[in-house]
């Protein structure tokens, strides 16, 4: 029996990879445009980092990491997420040496052990960003500007959703007031939100039951329990919005799944991917590096998820990635095939992506493989043509052909080619 994939990775074939760069692409080259640069931090962290910052009672840690004990016996995990890991190693390289805000941002894979769906895998990718050392509010309306830029970019349409989660001088007062009204209500509710209810009642908001949320239509807002730093803090950030004019929604109710934020969390939305409509979210985690034994500085980031971007471009145009290459050399016959073996390699050394058939094709079914490949040129070099000096040149989109007579010195053959072609 073949071995297959395990169930919620996925390959990502090469036909999907030109969506996959694009945006890689356009999500290098937009955190460039803002100031941010890029750091690598390992897939594999001690379990205790996690459990630390995205805490104990949350989903993420409870049920969907895949933890497990190295040789040594020390319990380690997959990254869920990239923010612990981003913030490990800020505080182990004392990066707030360098300047003191410090603008980083993180591209690859995460994995987090949940019931795979559509646009929900157990590995997925993250392009994930932290601003370390500012508190100010503006900064919270520039990280949200740039995501909506970043979707506009590759061609998305998303909400943004706002909320602002407090802070440990509001939110106590506030998971209380919370807190008793779930208490009132606790025999309706499901046994998620039974349970969360003393845990982590705020996560009881974020319940995908119908049921309980007719439940929560009247629950006290945070909003209205903000002290007045948090608010003035809220409301600088939508002011920066508009000033931006990037539009948003008053989410009351958006609770994020990880336990360190603080302050403005948001949310990036769409309706198109069912039930997994967030493809970004993000927001302020002011005490997290302090919490680590870093030094006391605010932060504030976001993730995308990549794997949504590529599945909602991929529904609205089937763009089929290319092979991207300049020329496709046809050689039939022998002493030609030699000669173009020897041609394409300085080709290539010149910088032009070509390819040639190895296995001696007929001529029709090497250009068969020339359209295929969706070559911008093709070049063909029979032994007709070696013996007179020429090659034929055919534009794959104007359907026009030329013959070109070559100069008798072979070293010059490519340089001349390179020419007509880029
Ligand atoms: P998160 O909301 O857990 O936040 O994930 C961010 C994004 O990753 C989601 O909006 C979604 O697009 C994608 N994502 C999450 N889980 C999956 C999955 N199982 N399959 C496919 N895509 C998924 C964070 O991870 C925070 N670290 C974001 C952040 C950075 N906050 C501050 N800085």
């Amino acid at each position: 029996m073949s071995i297959k994939a395990l169930k919620g990775f996925k390959d990502i074939l090469p036909d999907e990879v030109g969506l996959w760069q694009m945006i890689e692409g356009k999500a290098r080259d937009i955190f460039q445009r803002y100031g941010f640069e890029e750091i690598k931090v390992p897939i594999l962290e001690k379990t205790e980092l996690f459990v630390r910052t995205i805490g104990e009672s949350t989903d993420i840690v409870e049920k969907e990491m895949y933890t497990f004990a190295d040789r040594n016996g020390a319990s380690i995990t997959m990254r869920p997420e990239g923010t612990a890991s981003v913030i490990r190693s800020y505080i182990e390289n004392g990066l707030y040496v360098r300047g003191s805000v410090q603008r980083l941002y993180t591209i690859g894979p995460m994995f987090r052990h949940e019931r795979p769906q559509k646009g929900r895998l157990r590995q997925f990718h993250q392009m994930s960003v932290e601003v370390l050392g500012s508190e100010q509010a503006m900064l919270d309306a520039e990280v949200m500007a740039m995501a909506w830029l970043l979707l506009q970019e590759i061609g998305l349409k998303a909400s943004l959703e706002i909320n602002s989660l407090g802070c440990p001088a509001c939110r106590p007062s506030y998971k209380e007031a919370l807190q008793s009204f779930v208490k009132e209500r606790i025999a309706y509710l499901c046994e998620d939100c039974k349970r969360r209810s003393d845990a982590n009642p705020l996560r009881v908001l974020d319940c995908k039951s119908d049921n309980c949320q007719d439940q929560y239509t009247s629950a006290p807002s945070i909003i209205e329990h903000l002290c007045e730093d948090c608010s003035q803090h809220f409301a600088a950030a939508k002011q920066g919005l508009d000033l931006l004019g990037v539009p948003y929604s008053v989410n009351p109710s958006m609770v994020r799944g990880l336990d360190y934020y603080t302050r403005t969390a948001f949310e990036l939305i769409t309706t198109e991917l069912g039930a997994q409509g967030a493809i970004g979210a993000g927001g302020r985690y002011d005490g997290l590096v302090k919490q680590l034994g870093g030094p006391d500085v605010p932060g504030i980031g976001f993730a995308m998820g990549i794997e949504r971007l590529v599945m909602l471009l991929g529904q609205k145009e089937k763009r089929a990635s290319k092979t991207g290459l300049d020329l496709f050399l046809v050689t039939p016959g022998e002493a030609a095939y030699e000669k173009g073996f020897q041609l394409l390699q300085t080709l290539r050394i010149l910088g032009v992506r070509a390819m040639t058939d190895h296995e001696g094709r007929s001529m029709k079914n090497q250009m068969k493989q020339a359209n295929k490949q969706q070559a911008r040129f093709v070049l063909i070099l029979g032994d007709n043509e070696l013996e007179s000096r020429v090659v034929v040149l055919k534009d794959m989109l104007s359907g026009e052909q030329e013959t070109v007579a070559l100069s008798m010195d072979f070293e010059n053959w490519a340089a001349a080619i390179k020419e007509k072609i880029i």
